[in-house]
């Protein structure tokens, strides 16, 4: 159980090659701008009318596509070694774009894809500026890695490659602007891990996966780099340990 603070690209030379059984990750999409949409001419409409920005922080921003696929390409050459042969590789990534990691994977380390899967919003942020639909889903591609055999576990029942949740609210939600819900990481981690394996998220981000991986028996490793998040992820830990007697198997069940 590690949390890490710093610089993935650097702190993933750390890790013991071929130790992870699995991947789970949220990486920078590049998809932040500096629009931000106020909307308090549509309050009645919007409730609070909270202003809308996309403008999640500099980690999030690169100077073109160029510098994105760099940026990328590296994260992945220091996470692919640490994979265990035969081990998945998940990541949530920008829907216009993870063809582009797909094909990397593929090319250049022989990975399998075994689909994509869709986190479908219930209550999709409105579209202010009345041009186009919601953005309503997002994407996280499953690839394989070479050279051993895959963890599937069947026998949790068939599970379609998509999930309907609302985003992220209420007590789970914390200060960061990209949290994704816990409920959204266990079928990976049910299906894809065993009990005791060690996940890896090299983009802990608010610490979604350490803490679902935590919630299900697995072990896990969590890099972030910006502080304020770190000790979000401390937070969120330290919350389920008081209530570990709770948390058990038959409770998080299947109950998804
Ligand atoms: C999309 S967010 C992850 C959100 C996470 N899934 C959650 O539910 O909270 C990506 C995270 O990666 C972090 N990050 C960006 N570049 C990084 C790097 N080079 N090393 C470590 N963390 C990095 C950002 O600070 C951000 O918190």
């Amino acid at each position: 159980m590690t949390v890490l603070e710093g610089d993935c690209l650097q702190l993933l030379n750390t890790i013991q090659s071929g130790s992870v059984d699995m991947v789970l990750t949220d990486p920078p999409y590049g998809i932040a701008n500096e629009v931000i949409i106020t909307r308090s001419r549509d309050a009645q409409k919007f409730g609070k009318a909270k202003a809308i920005t996309h403008n999640f922080g500099e980690w999030d921003k690169f100077a073109g596509f160029g510098d994105f696929m760099n940026f990328t390409k590296r994260w992945v050459d220091a996470v692919v070694p640490k994979l265990k042969g035969g081990g998945m590789l998940v990541s949530f990534f920008d829907r216009d774009r993870i063809n582009f990691l797909s094909h990397y994977l593929q090319s250049q380390y022989g990975f399998k894809c075994k689909g994509y899967f869709a986190f479908i919003k219930q209550n999709p942020v409105p579209q202010a500026r009345k041009v186009k639909f919601m953005n309503g889903w997002e994407v996280a591609g499953m690839w394989q890695k070479p050279g051993g055999k895959l963890t599937f576990n069947y026998e949790n029942g068939q599970q379609p490659d998509y999930i309907f949740l609302p985003i992220c609210s209420g007590n789970e939600r914390t200060e960061h602007p990209t949290q994704k819900p816990l409920k959204a990481m266990y079928p990976f981690i049910r299906y894809f891990s065993n009990k005791n394996d060690l996940i890896l998220d090299p983009f802990a981000g608010s610490g979604t996966t350490l803490v679902a991986a935590r919630n299900l028996g697995r072990r896990f490793i969590g890099i972030e780099k910006e502080k304020k998040y770190i000790e979000i992820i401390h937070r969120r830990l330290e919350k389920f340990n008081l209530k570990r007697a709770e948390t058990d198997e038959r409770q998080l069940g299947f109950d998804l």
